[in-house]
């Protein structure tokens, strides 16, 4: 796609150190691509271990003076760079469907979620709790501080190229932490953009501008293997695969570094028989078409009492028809393409081998015939849940429905996953609601909603899907720790 002029012109492609944009210390260079046509879009410097090392020496020179930065001031920056995100969300988001792909009412929707973190982080930059009281035995006073844990390596995913690193970089902000964002190879554009309006901020009041660097890379190692033995380095946050996740946590190891992990998920979407059956296809639709079904909070699995599995399934496959895929910039599409020619190919696989396994295919369960990485949006029925289209995390537009007979059975198989990030139930029984938030292996639960993200609340899962939450007062938690004086 041909970005506008306005946005065109002001994309930095270098490595932000220190308050100045560079090349890679090698040289190279590594390409990003419009996913929708596959073109290169910008060429952008592959930053290496030296650059990495750099950066980080940057964040930790700038980090005595922003933690000693008045709160208020932190505050404003953040409030300022909300404004101007808001102020330009036509660019950002003509950038983040160009380099994502995602439809551009997606996009804009992208950044003012983005957005909405950094003003929510500007308004509890100045609410730090700590404690006073006197101790059980009454010989002192106790007095615990927050204060920031220190320069931050922030490592973001390429599915949403502006919430992942708002939501990451402006609680490290609010809270004092300098930070080093690697961005995701496949969508760095949106992030120095939005790095590069940190950037300005910061120099215009006279703050440190070592407090924000950026190094994008076409190899992660070479950017975390530096930083996470390098004990100046006091926090990892990340965002993408529990594999990836697991690796870096073992690399954390040796420094004891706070880590927080967003990793996958393998969302439930639970339809009983008492729901309402229109409101549970809309919100199905919501929640798996997101991006094009790449999230980690999109439905992967439809679980639905057999009493109403036909109804929802032919109304499901009804609202996919509806569906418009093209780019995503095109007037009218509501599905994007897929990210890269391998996860085409890795959707296309799963459904094949669904099939295989007796599936039967609702709609879909092609590649549409257009330049790009495109999958059609597929339901699926008759699903066997031992099948990688349930087991696995698709991360494409296919939604497999599988049936149950019982709640027990339900939460049996919503469970039946090492993954815990969030699931989906409609149901019009409150008592029911109550047994599943205690019972169902989640981060977050969607009762008769298809989306629970929201800057204010704990976003964040339990067992292989991660540590830590991200958003709401949590959320700055991660960037803090406590001392406690005993008086
Ligand atoms: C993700 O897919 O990692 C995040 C989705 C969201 O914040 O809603």
């Amino acid at each position: 796609m041909t970005l506008p002029p306005t946005v065109a012109a002001h994309v930095p492609t270098g490595i932000l150190i220190d308050g100045a944009w560079r090349p890679a210390g090698s040289g190279r260079t590594f390409s990003v691509n419009d996913p929708g046509t596959t073109e290169s879009l910008f060429d952008v410097a592959d930053g290496g271990s030296e650059d990495a090392l750099d950066a980080l020496t940057a964040a930790s020179d700038a980090f005595p003076q922003w933690r000693a930065t008045a709160p208020r001031v932190r505050s404003e920056l953040l409030r300022a760079v909300f404004e101007t995100i808001t102020a330009r969300t036509e660019d950002i988001a003509a950038l983040v469907t160009a380099e994502g792909g995602k439809p551009l009412a997606e996009s804009r929707a992208e950044v003012a979620y983005g957005a909405d973190y950094i003003r929510w982080y500007a308004e509890q930059a100045v609410r730090f709790e700590g404690l006073a009281r006197r101790a059980p035995s009454g010989a002192n006073h106790q007095l615990v501080l927050r204060r920031a844990v220190g320069p931050a390596l922030l490592i973001t995913p390429w599915n949403f190229p502006i919430a992942m690193i708002a939501r990451k970089v402006a609680p490290a902000l609010a809270a004092g932490c300098s930070v080093v964002i690697k961005p995701a190879q496949l969508t760095p554009l949106t992030t120095a953009y939005v790095a590069e309006i940190i950037r300005a901020e910061l120099a215009d009041r006279g703050l440190p501008t070592g407090v924000i660097n950026v190094v994008p890379s076409a190899s992660a190692r070479s950017i975390s293997g530096p930083l996470l033995s390098d004990p100046r380095l006091r926090k990892l946050s990340f965002t993408g695969s529990t594999e990836v996740g697991s690796a870096l946590l073992k690399a954390s190891a040796d420094t004891v570094l706070r880590t927080s992990m967003e990793l996958g998920g393998n969302a439930p979407f639970l339809v009983f028989e008492d729901a309402d059956i229109d409101a549970a296809v809309t919100g199905a639709v919501q929640a798996k078409m997101r991006n094009a079904g790449q999230t980690c909070v999109a439905a992967n699995r439809f679980l639905v009492h057999a009493s109403v599995a036909e109804e929802f399934t032919a109304a499901l496959t009804v609202a996919f028809d509806k569906l418009v895929v093209g780019h995503g910039a095109d007037e009218g599409t509501t599905v994007g393409p897929l990210i890269e020619q391998a996860a085409v190919d890795r959707v296309d696989e799963v459904v094949s081998e669904a099939v295989d396994g007796g599936a039967r295919v609702r709609t879909g369960a092609e590649r549409p015939d257009r330049p790009g990485y495109f999958y059609a949006p597929t339901v699926l029925d008759r699903v066997s849940p031992d099948l990688r289209v349930i087991t696995e995390e698709t991360f494409g537009p296919v939604a497999p429905v599988v049936t149950f007979g019982s709640e027990e059975e339900a939460v049996a198989l919503a469970n039946s996953t090492p993954f815990g990030l969030v699931a989906y139930a409609y149901t019009r029984d409150i008592a029911r609601v109550l047994r599943l938030a205690e019972s169902v292996d989640t981060g977050m639960l969607g009762v008769n909603r298809g989306l629970v993200s929201d800057a204010s609340a704990p976003f964040g899962g339990v067992k292989s899907s991660g540590l830590g939450r991200e958003g709401g007062e949590a959320g700055m938690e991660e960037y803090l720790e406590s001392v406690y004086v005993a008086i």
